[in-house]
């Protein structure tokens, strides 16, 4: 697991960037998307680069993360629409190649096998972005999620609820209980990841998954096994850090050597 200790917010969107442009300048990317808070400045600075420096998007598919069961693409707070209207929409990346599991599918858990072999058709996610929950998910797979899960149709904790309020006016009660989440397993599956972690609220979750045990009940401790993964960390986000001067450290050498 590499670890990058921002200097700033801003600077974690530019450094998520800067691992998303590499890998677009390659060829064809499929990308994995993640919505939420932490990658908007990432998304952000990618709509800059598009918009000013010419970084094009056309040889594109993504796939989003998850999404709220129930909530038809329409909807304002589906993971479709918010992540149309924070990224894919300002860039140019067909529309046609943005892939969501349908949140309002008649039969939830056959879309979910149908949104995980898609995945695997289109060559499996070369780069897989992703934020953190204050209580270590990833995706939507919740404390105690296995391991090798794959995509399907997961309960939100009561947490992840409370979190996500914001986005449905602060009522918690109006945040969907349930989704379709890329599992543990079908994310390990992408070449490379990089997450993202902004906030003093997000310390704890980030210690654990960064120096805790592996297990499942700090889902994004399931990193810990991926040969290729970034973690971009605001310095609040970077508090809890036991080994951050090592982090620092091997930060710096690395930037020498390249
Ligand atoms: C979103 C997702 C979630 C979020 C996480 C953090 O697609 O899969 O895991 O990344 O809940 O949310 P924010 O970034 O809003 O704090």
């Amino acid at each position: 697991m590499q670890i990058i200790l921002c200097k700033s917010t801003h600077d974690v969107g530019r450094r998520a960037a800067d691992i998303i442009e590499a890998r677009l300048r390659q060829g064809p990317t499929v990308l994995g998307l993640a919505t939420g808070g932490s990658p908007a400045l990432t998304y952000q600075e990618l709509i800059r680069r598009h918009r000013e420096e010419g970084l094009s998007f056309s040889r594109v598919s993504a796939f989003t993360l998850d999404e709220y069961a129930g909530l038809p693409p329409a909807h304002v707070q589906s993971y479709y629409s918010t992540i149309r209207r924070e990224f894919v929409d300002h860039v140019d990346m067909p529309l046609e190649r943005l892939y969501t599991p349908q949140g309002d599918a008649a039969d939830l858990n056959d879309e979910a096998a149908r949104y995980d072999r898609a995945i695997s058709a289109a060559g499996g996610v070369d780069v897989q972005v992703l934020g953190i929950g204050t209580n270590g998910h990833i995706g939507f797979n919740e404390p105690t999620s296995s391991l090798q899960s794959r995509t399907r149709v997961k309960m939100l904790a009561s947490r992840t609820r409370a979190d996500n309020a914001r986005f449905f006016e602060d009522e918690a009660e109006d945040v969907p209980r349930l989704c379709l989440t890329q599992g543990l397993g079908t994310i390990g599956e992408a070449r490379q990841v990089v997450l993202v972690a902004l906030g003093s609220n997000k310390a704890a979750a980030v210690r654990a998954m960064v120096e805790g045990p592996i297990s499942a009940f700090c889902p994004a401790s399931a990193l810990q096994l991926h040969p290729h993964a970034t973690v971009v960390l605001d310095p609040a986000a970077a508090a809890d850090l036991a080994l951050a001067d090592y982090y620092r450290e091997a930060q710096e050498l690395h930037e020498q050597l390249l």
